[in-house]
């Protein structure tokens, strides 16, 4: 086994309080592939010092003067981890792209479809590598779930349903000083709401087991907590290129569901379902025989599902070993200087979600239209 030096990690975003930042950090650094060297981990520069401190790394007041400082030095950073708000992911991710460093960044892509297609830009112009962290693609069993449905076992894909409930923003707590709520139903930080925030990551979801591609879909987007001036709830019906048909919920007003996002991809022979409840499980239930469960770290899984797994099956992973996943993935595309980073989404498919985005929002009511960007 040869050993390699971790790829040296800034981070834009993630001080103290904030969700996400923080998984990042642990996700990056849990095979001992990436190092967080520095960051500027908060738009408070006392904040974001008091997290350098606490992390040992270098702490800066600006994310714009981290990237040139970090570009400069011998031993500087050679990725950025993008965990801020959405307003900001286009322009620290162009900076540092255009500073000749790599870019993993949280979804959504931009704030917005004409953003996603200038960083489209940006990355091809770059030549670096630009990750997206659709958190889900990570599990060892999603991926199953895609082998699966490539190797043809379910036969073509007829349906698709994938339901992702939330119920925290069922009131309007973003008047109460809920941080993380208060810019979500921003729309000049987040661009979109649930649909946005949650919405996305089914849509990829969707795309990336079924192995199929949105064409026309159907939405009705609507906001549900009164004042509130971005989507709380989204239902919308899809189609597929190939004839599959399918329905996308994406909802924040589920009150008392948690975090609860479900997939089922129905073939010609059978179906495949994951719930995120038990993501170490995947059922199949056939139509001529009976149902299977199969299990994380098994010895039966494809290739990609059993080096997702890091534990003998059995034993609980989660949340941070799926994005660990992604992190993987990408910092061994670095450390071999690959031009895509394999399983890890990249802009293209940032580009689609957000044409799912806007085309949902815009379209909202008026029944069927094609995918922005899509043939109609
Ligand atoms: N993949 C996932 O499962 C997942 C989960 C949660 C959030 N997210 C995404 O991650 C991003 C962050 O979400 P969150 O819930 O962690 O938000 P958050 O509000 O908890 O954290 C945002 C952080 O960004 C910092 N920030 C804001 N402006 C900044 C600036 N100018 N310079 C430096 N730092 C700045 C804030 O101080 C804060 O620390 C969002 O784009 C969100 O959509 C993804």
């Amino acid at each position: 086994m040869t050993t390699r030096e971790p790829i040296r990690l800034a981070m834009v975003g993630g001080g103290p309080g904030a969700f996400i930042g923080p998984v990042h950090r642990m996700a990056a650094e849990l095979d001992g592939r990436m190092r967080l060297v520095a960051g500027a981990f908060s738009r408070d520069p006392a904040k974001s010092a008091a997290a350098a401190q606490a992390w040992g790394v270098r702490g800066y007041a600006d994310w714009s003067e981290m990237i040139a400082a970090e570009a400069a030095r011998e031993d500087g950073a050679q990725a950025v981890a993008v965990v801020t708000p959405n307003h900001l992911h286009l322009a620290v991710s162009r900076a540092a792209l255009q500073a000749g460093l790599h870019v993993m960044s949280d979804k959504p892509a931009t704030r917005d479809l004409a953003e996603a297609h200038e960083l489209a830009t940006v990355v091809a112009a770059s030549g670096r590598l630009y990750g997206l962290t659709y958190t889900y693609t990570g599990y060892p069993m999603v991926r199953d779930a895609r082998e699966i449905v490539r190797r043809g076992d379910l036969g073509a894909v007829r349906k698709i349903v994938v339901e992702y409930p939330q119920g925290w923003l069922s009131r309007p707590i973003e008047r109460e000083g809920a941080k993380q709520a208060e810019w979500r139903v921003d729309p000049a930080l987040a661009g979109a709401g649930c649909i946005g925030d949650i919405g996305v990551h089914a849509f990829n979801l969707a795309e990336f087991v079924g192995g199929v591609r949105v064409e026309r879909l159907c939405a009705d987007v609507s906001t549900v907590v009164p004042g509130r001036m971005l989507d709380d709830d989204c239902n919308v019906l899809l189609r597929f290129k190939g004839g599959a048909r399918g329905v996308l919920i994406a909802s924040q007003i589920s009150a008392g569901a948690r975090n609860g996002l479900k997939l089922q991809v129905y073939g010609e022979k059978g179906g495949l379902t994951w719930s995120h409840d038990r993501p170490a499980e995947l059922t199949i239930d056939w139509l001529d025989g009976p149902s299977q469960t199969l299990h994380a770290a098994s010895s039966y899984l494809s290739g990609p599902a059993q080096v997702a797994s890091r534990l003998p099956t059995g034993h609980p992973e989660g949340f941070i070993e799926a994005f660990a996943n992604l992190y993987r993935d990408f910092a061994e595309a670095i450390a071999e200087g690959r031009a895509d980073a394999g399983l890890v989404p990249d802009i293209a498919e940032g580009v689609r979600s957000m044409a799912f985005v806007e085309t949902a929002v815009a379209a909202s009511g008026q029944g069927w239209v094609a995918l922005n960007g899509s043939p109609a």
